[in-house]
């Protein structure tokens, strides 16, 4: 865990320098959801294009795809989402607040420092264990008994008084975008069997529970792959190499994997189409939570939505035209909760000689909202013009920000805390010999070094964080 980082700090701080907000704050801020920042769209954004290039640019054997959100209603009844995804509601029988029963069993679990394995417990056994021990609600008030809580927001489409024809939903994963186009992917693409295809977009889904920030909310971003294999393919050894590769990702996002660990789903927790599931946790500072699920999902949703749609979902082996359903490895990432680790990771609080504390976020430069900043030191018009035209060169390629507001302490400070790695400072020397000084965000060392070979030594720097 970094010891640094806690809930309430990441918080404030990322309220502070632009990277999250509460969203509709000016109405009272509506629970579970969140809007990124000037500065937090930037992060999010190079996550997302890291994963991107690490996934689907840079693999011959995945594709990507880009699906609509709003999916006939068939999608959901074949994947088993209308009848199975849901969760153990309960409420307070005299405030009417809702709460999810597992959560609270857990902090009884912690109150009272019992260990209880709540993940194995099935909707009948969270009642039972309710009553047996009587957990009230937060407020002290009697509880209903748990009842299933579907997770899907219904809307509806075009103008009819059938409510039942109209009734869709917003999708609750990306994946079944994926599965629905499998035929026209293969149809239309020479994609050959390991292959796979990748997708990122929004999912939502109506979480009743209490918000850990952006860990849990009801609008999220979800970066999914479905890794097609034969049936008979030697899944255990794809599945530990894709493991490798979930891992990797993060320690690019500058994460130290002694703050990640696998955890099996035991067959209790194993969601409705799983045969294996493992978790991705990372040590936060309110415990271990999931960042990524990955499972293997058999053939179960391509074989559904053959059954319910009748369309031929089978993939043709171009060699020897054997016929088969794939089956598939899903690595499943929340971009969301990739942020809040990456910004759990890099948050560092410093202590100076002077004993001051200085914060500063150290995120790899490939994934840092801002990549240089450009500082004049003196108000001369020809240092300045220089300055600027440092600026306007650098910024067609890298995010830069330009400062002059004159406080150089200040500058560096401001800079540290949304972590651009280097801060470039342009003086009197700079018009004469043509220099600039760059600082090391982390390291605070400095470096002259000449206008002309500015562009490239960044470039340099900003790949060599991440490949
Ligand atoms: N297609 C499989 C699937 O959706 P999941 O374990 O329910 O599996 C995968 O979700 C990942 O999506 C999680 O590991 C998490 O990173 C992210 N995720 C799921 N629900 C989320 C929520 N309400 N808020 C933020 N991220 C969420």
């Amino acid at each position: 865990m970094n010891k640094h980082a806690t809930l309430d700090k990441i918080v404030s701080w990322a309220k502070r320098r632009g990277f999250i907000f509460q969203t509709s704050s000016i109405y009272g801020g509506l629970a579970n959801n969140y809007d990124y920042g000037p500065n937090g769209v930037l992060l999010k954004n190079n996550i997302r294009d890291h994963w991107w290039k690490k996934f689907v640019e840079q693999r011959k054997d995945i594709v990507g795809l880009d699906g609509a959100i709003l999916m006939q209603k068939e999608v959901w009844q074949a994947s088993g989402h209308v009848e199975n995804f849901n969760d153990p509601l309960v409420e307070d029988k005299v405030t009417h607040k809702r709460y999810r029963a597992d959560h609270l069993i857990e902090d009884w679990a912690a109150k009272n420092e019992k260990a209880v394995d709540v993940e194995s417990m099935k909707i009948e056994d969270m009642a039972e264990f309710i009553a047996n021990h009587n957990i009230p609600s937060p407020d002290g008030h009697d509880l209903t008994e748990p009842q299933k809580f579907g997770l899907m927001f219904e809307t509806s489409v075009g103008a009819t008084s059938n409510k039942d024809d109209s009734k869709i939903y917003l999708r609750p994963e990306t994946a079944q975008s994926i599965f629905i186009n499998f035929k026209n992917v293969t149809d239309s693409m020479r994609v050959k069997v390991p292959f796979g295809i990748a997708q990122v977009g929004k999912a939502f889904r109506n979480e009743i529970t209490k918000g850990q920030f952006i860990f849990r909310t009801i609008e999220t971003e979800q970066m999914e792959i479905e890794y097609f294999i034969h049936p008979e393919e030697e899944w255990e050894k794809l599945y530990k190499n894709w493991k490798r590769d979930i891992i990797d990702f993060y320690i690019e996002l500058g994460v130290p994997e002694k703050d990640l660990q696998f955890r099996k789903h035991t067959p209790e927790e194993l969601s409705h189409y799983s045969k294996v599931t493992y978790d991705l946790d990372y040590d936060f500072d309110f415990g271990f939570k999931e960042i990524v699920g990955f499972a293997h999902r058999t053939n179960y949703d391509l074989t559904q939505h053959k059954n319910k749609s009748h369309e031929k979902l089978e993939y043709r082996d171009p060699y020897t035209n054997e016929k088969y359903i794939p089956h598939v490895l899903e690595p499943s990432f929340g971009l969301s909760r990739a942020v809040l680790t990456a910004m759990y990771a890099a948050y560092t609080e410093d202590e100076l000689e002077n004993g001051k504390i200085r914060t500063l976020l150290k995120f790899p430069a490939k994934i840092a909202p801002v990549k240089a900043a450009i500082f004049p030191l003196q108000k001369d018009d020809k240092l300045q013009r220089l300055a600027k035209d440092i600026y306007n060169d650098l910024k067609g390629n890298f995010v830069c920000d330009f400062d002059n507001a004159g406080n150089i302490g200040k500058m560096y400070r401001r800079q540290d805390e949304i972590g651009t790695p280097y801060c470039i400072t342009i003086d009197y020397d700079s018009i004469d010999d043509k220099c600039v000084t760059i600082r090391d965000r982390d390291t605070m060392k400095q470096e002259r070094i000449d206008i002309d070979k500015l562009p490239k030594w960044l470039k340099e720097k900003i790949n060599q964080t991440v490949d």
